[in-house]
């Protein structure tokens, strides 16, 4: 396991800027552009708040979502809504360039209940509701959502991922129960009961992370040491499948 210690999550941030930009500029060099995948969680939050200080090239970068809470973008749990606050808002990016997953919300909704072996027949309660309101995410519209997203993810490469970890061994949204074989770009989880926020996900697949040029994992915070020295020796977990990845432990 390939890592960079760090003094605190502060210096763990400087460094990780400063390698987004050296990545970006390699890759804006070489190919015209770069194509970053951005994690989820309280994380790497510090991360793109610095980012947004930096003179970047923002013409030339793309920015996509590793996952995502299947929730409009104004919800607090979600992930775009975490790098609009962050980051999004206090720079000049054109908006082609933001990759956002679309959380259409068809006029037609009803209550979407998970059918038994929609994954792997994790028992899971209906989505969060906003306010007394369910999540309306019907078969139909999630389907949707998967199908734009896996189009936009078809055509490119990622220079860079960033990701997190979760303390059950998670990255992205893909969790111990989900599909880890897929060669299919993006997929729909469920995360392990008892992780917050208990909402459907779309993710990376791991072949998509693992086709990626760079893989960097943020991991920060006490609660993460136990899952870190299982990952460290071995156990398989799917953080442990991401293939040459730099581990940033701060
Ligand atoms: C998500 C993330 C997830 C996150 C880890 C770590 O949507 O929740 O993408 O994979 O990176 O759970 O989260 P923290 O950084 O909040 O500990």
């Amino acid at each position: 396991m390939n890592q960079l210690i760090f003094e605190n999550p502060e210096a763990l941030a400087l460094a990780a800027v400063q390698s987004f930009r050296e990545l970006a500029l390699e890759a804006i060099e070489a190919r015209g552009r770069f194509n970053v995948a951005l994690a989820g969680g309280s994380t790497p939050k510090i991360i793109y708040e610095k980012l947004a200080t930096l003179a970047l090239p923002w013409e030339n970068i793309h920015l996509f979502w590793g996952d995502e809470r299947l929730v409009p973008h104004t919800d607090s749990k979600s992930n775009y809504r975490m790098v609009q606050e962050a980051m999004l808002e206090k720079i000049s990016i054109p908006p082609e360039n933001i990759h956002a997953v679309q959380m259409r919300l068809e006029p037609e909704m009803t209550n979407y209940l998970p059918q038994k072996g929609d994954h792997k027949g994790l028992p899971y309660k209906n989505p969060l509701a906003i306010g007394d309101k369910p999540l309306p995410f019907t078969d139909n519209l999630i389907e949707k959502i998967l199908g734009a997203y896996a189009a936009e993810l078809e055509k490119i490469q990622f220079d860079l991922v960033h990701l997190g970890l979760g303390t059950d061994g998670h990255t992205a949204s893909i969790f111990p129960a989900s599909n880890l074989e897929t060669e299919q770009p993006v997929q729909i989880t469920f995360p392990t009961a008892g992780l917050e926020p208990q909402v459907q996900r779309i993710s990376l697949s791991l072949a998509k992370i693992n086709a990626a040029r760079v893989k960097q994992f943020f991991v920060t915070g006490k609660s993460k040491q136990a899952i870190l020295q299982k990952i460290s020796s071995g156990e398989d977990y799917p953080a442990a499948r991401v293939e040459n990845a730099m581990w940033w432990l701060g």
